[in-house]
């Protein structure tokens, strides 16, 4: 679904250089729940938005379904992005003046060719799938941390993704929602998707077919 091959990444900091990733390759596979783990500072959400496309590797390709990410250009990478990856973040990221419907429509105006009667079907529908129904018209800040949380991978939905990456998303969580929300998550990657989740949680490990350890810079599969 989505192969990484000797990605290198450093960052300037003053006058020198730190190097984050050095020569990662891995290859995530569709039906799977991955869980990346590792220190702070181990370059764990570096990882995850190079593989969302959101920041440029130094070295390295990046494989997507078959698609060669170095030989597109970004409006190509853009459409990749949209269409491919959801994305799921600690802080939720919804925008406080939408409604939980609007938040979820939102990815939905990126394809032209569908009505705004169909985005907003489209929407409620995944409202139902995360177990929000009732809650479509309420605003952000009148939902809980962990029924903001399944807004937001509603929205991650929106564009039917094959591959779900979610940076630390039962961070701010109580116990009760971050079950919630990995139950989700677990369901999702049984439909067809990779879903890579990046978490210093131990309970998030309990939900992934596989662990993987980011530490020295390399990135190694752990034993369960
Ligand atoms: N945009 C940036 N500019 C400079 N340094 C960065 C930037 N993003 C991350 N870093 C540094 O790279 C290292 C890895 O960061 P990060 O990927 O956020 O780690 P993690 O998510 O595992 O905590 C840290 O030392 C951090 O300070
Ligand atoms: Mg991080």
């Amino acid at each position: 679904m989505i192969t990484i091959k000797n990605i290198k990444k450093s960052y300037k900091k003053g006058n020198h250089r730190v190097e984050v990733l050095d020569n990662v390759t891995y290859s995530f596979k569709s039906n799977s729940l991955y869980c990346i783990i590792g220190k702070s500072g181990a370059g764990k959400s570096t990882l995850i938005e190079i593989l969302g496309l959101l920041i440029k590797e130094e070295c390295g390709s990046i494989n997507i379904k078959g698609r060669e990410i170095n030989s597109l250009n970004e409006f190509e990478k853009a459409k990749v992005r949209n269409k491919e990856i959801g994305f799921i973040f600690q802080d939720f990221y919804l925008n406080p003046l939408m409604k939980a419907y609007e938040n979820v429509m939102l990815p939905m105006y990126l394809d032209k060719n569908i009505t705004n009667k169909k985005r907003k079907e489209k929407a409620y529908e995944l409202l139902k799938l995360v177990g929000l129904v009732d809650r479509e018209t309420h605003f952000p800040k009148e939902l809980s941390g962990g029924e903001q949380q399944r807004v937001a991978i509603a929205r991650s939905l929106a564009n039917n993704p094959n591959i779900i990456l979610a940076d630390e998303p039962t961070g701010s969580l109580d116990s009760e929602s971050t079950v919630a929300v990995l139950n989700i998550l677990k369901c999702l990657s049984k439909e067809n998707k990779c879903v890579i989740i990046v978490s210093h949680d131990d309970r998030v490990q309990k939900y992934a077919d596989v662990v993987l350890k980011l530490e020295d810079k390399k990135l190694k599969e752990k034993d369960k």
